[in-house]
């Protein structure tokens, strides 16, 4: 196994080479998520010492970043579910969002820490806050990986932003176009062709 397939510090991602055609430019690096995600689980540890904390991982984006931000964490986590719709094929919200799985776990009196990929519009979030506050817990917090402006703007209140992106299409680390590009170690931005 060449040393490229274990970390992005240097050399160029295997998988970013493998569809070098479609990437227009890497706007984060497989490094650059780790070392935010540490200190996301750091802050999180801090903030609910003590507590019990189950994280809710939101289909399908949210996958990669509740694999490494649970595993970040030095403590017990338990861990659940969502699917909700709210975008369609292209690369634009719908504002529609439905809930396409629920959650397994009764989350009253729980303290529930949703996790996003990305926060784009803010209207999934948003929705689901309130949906899951209905519900009874203890309390209702979100982390999302990225953030773009225009949600920076919305009343939608994230605890936990890995990082304010631009407001470009971007892909990897669970963010896909058309279901592809999921599995990128890095977060990149598509070449107008792929999309155009
Ligand atoms: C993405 C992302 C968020 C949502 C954010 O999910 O994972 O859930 O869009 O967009 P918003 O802030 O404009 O509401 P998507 O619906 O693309 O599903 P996926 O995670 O299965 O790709």
């Amino acid at each position: 196994m060449s040393v490229s397939r274990f970390g992005c510090d240097k050399l160029p991602c295997v998988d970013v080479e493998n569809v070098a055609a479609d990437v227009e430019k890497v706007l984060l690096t497989e490094a650059d998520i780790q070392r935010r995600i540490g200190e996301l689980a750091a802050e999180i540890e801090r903030d609910y010492e003590g507590l019990d904390l189950l994280l809710v991982g939101v289909l399908k984006g949210a996958v990669m970043i509740m694999a490494d931000l649970s595993r970040a964490l030095h403590r017990h986590v338990e861990t659940d579910w969502m699917a909700v719709s709210s975008y369609g094929s292209g690369t634009r919200s719908s504002g529609v969002v439905r809930i396409l799985k629920d959650l397994d776990t009764d989350v009253i009196h729980r303290h529930v820490l949703v996790v996003e990929d990305i926060i784009d519009t803010g209207l999934t979030l948003s929705w689901l806050v309130s949906n899951l506050r209905s519900r009874g817990p203890a309390s209702v917090e979100t982390c999302t990986l990225l953030r773009k402006p225009e949600a920076a703007k919305r009343p939608v209140d994230v605890r936990y932003v890995g990082f304010d992106i631009p407001n470009e299409f971007v892909v990897g680390y669970g963010l896909d176009y058309a279901e592809k590009y999921r599995n990128l170690r890095v977060v990149a931005t598509l070449a107008p062709h792929v999309y155009g």
